[in-house]
């Protein structure tokens, strides 16, 4: 390539007349034309800013050049055509890099939107969702039951006083009741801070806490809150001090049930029994009331139900009786009704104690309840 005509004089040049003049503006201004339209949005910053400097720079851009070495050194007769050609040039770059720079600022705008945007044909990331455990599942088909015939469902404390635990079902402190209930017993928070009202734990063994042994307490302590009637669940877990084997842990769950109000009868406990079974088992599950013990039920009852495998003619899971024991319950004793300070006079009721993890291994045909808390994923994956 020639030596940049701009860092000559026209004089250098050659160019002596306005024609002349004009036709080295048309040449610089066709360079420039050809230059600028290489330039789009692909080029890359660095190398737009340098053309635009090479033109425009202050210090030796083509346009100050010109002015330098055309404009200033032209004899008189040609400096008017110059300085028009120049004025020309001058708004032509200008024009010209303004409008480049809008196109190139918006392709680069579009560029970065588009790396931006979300492919939405593309397939998603599957991971895994979970299911609700066996016994979670268990509980709600179990609470559902309730509900759908007016309890409610409360919860309580899983660290209590032997008081609401024991006494004030009525097992004093050396009932053999006690004994099959062994539990867990730990040091706890000073009295008056045990979650309970600061009376109620005066009347707890000093300073003494325990594992619930059963969801009962709920019972006392609901009763101790609330004036009848009383329709109340209560879900959770209890712990035991029993040797772990295929059917025993140190933690289960429970629901607990209770309904107390002037006129409740044993038809009703029976009723509710038997509806019941007849939700949780089939229509086709009968029901049968043994006669049992429980301090705090008076009579007390095993409720029965005809083996849901073979229908009650008798089969291995029943051992051949025909009944698969479900739960322990029966009436409200009394008794119970002197811890809360309801009249036992004007007010009677039910209660019923069932072990979830029971009803979900008989429902399920599962054999071996350490199963149930090892969070093996093949186990679990049977109850999706
Ligand atoms: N609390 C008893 C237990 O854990 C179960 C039970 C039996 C609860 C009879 C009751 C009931 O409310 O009436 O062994």
């Amino acid at each position: 390539m020639t030596a940049d005509p701009t860092t000559q004089t026209l004089a250098q040049l050659g160019d002596a007349t306005p024609e002349k003049v004009a036709a080295r503006f048309a040449e610089v201004r066709a360079r420039f034309d050809e230059q600028a339209a290489e330039h789009s949005a692909k080029k890359d910053a660095e190398e737009w800013k340098s053309f635009v400097v090479a033109w425009t720079g202050r210090k030796s851009g083509a346009l100050t050049n010109i002015g330098d070495n055309w404009l200033k050194p032209a004899p008189k007769e040609l400096k008017p055509t110059v300085g028009q050609e120049l004025n020309k040039l001058k708004a032509h770059v200008e024009a010209t890099l303004e409008e480049k720079r809008k196109e190139i600022e918006a392709a680069s705008e579009e560029a970065a939107a588009a790396r931006d945007q979300v492919d939405l044909s593309l397939p998603g990331v599957e991971r895994a969702i979970g299911t609700r455990h066996i016994i979670r599942q268990t509980f709600d088909e179990l609470l559902r039951i309730f509900l759908s015939i007016g309890f409610s469902v409360v919860e309580g404390p899983e660290i209590e006083t032997p008081y609401y635990n024991f006494e004030a079902l009525n097992i004093p402190e050396h009932h053999p009741a006690r004994d099959n209930m062994d539990t867990f017993y730990i040091e706890g928070p000073p009295d008056g801070r045990a979650g309970s009202s600061a009376a109620a734990d005066k009347r707890a063994t000093a300073g003494k806490y325990l594992l619930r042994t059963h969801t009962s307490p709920m019972q006392i302590r609901t009763m101790e809150k609330q004036a009848p009637p009383v329709r109340i669940v209560v879900p959770g877990k209890v712990y035991r001090r029993d040797n772990p084997d295929s059917t025993h842990g140190y933690m289960f769950h429970q629901i607990e049930g209770l309904a107390v109000d002037t006129d409740i009868t044993f038809c009703d406990f029976k009723g509710t029994v038997e509806y019941f079974v007849r939700e949780f088992l089939g229509p086709k599950a009968k029901t049968r009331l043994r006669p049992s013990y429980f301090p705090f039920t008076e009579p007390s009852a095993e409720v029965d139900a005809t083996c849901h495998v073979c229908g009650g003619t008798g089969c291995r899971v029943c051992k051949f009786s025909g009944w698969i024991e479900l739960f322990g319950a029966g009436m409200v004793n009394p008794a119970v009704y002197g811890f809360v300070k309801y009249d036992p006079e004007k007010l009677s009721g039910f209660a019923f104690g069932m072990g979830v993890d029971r009803l979900a291994m008989m429902k399920y045909g599962i054999t071996e309840l350490p199963l149930l808390f090892q969070n093996d994923v093949r186990f679990l994956r049977q109850f999706p």
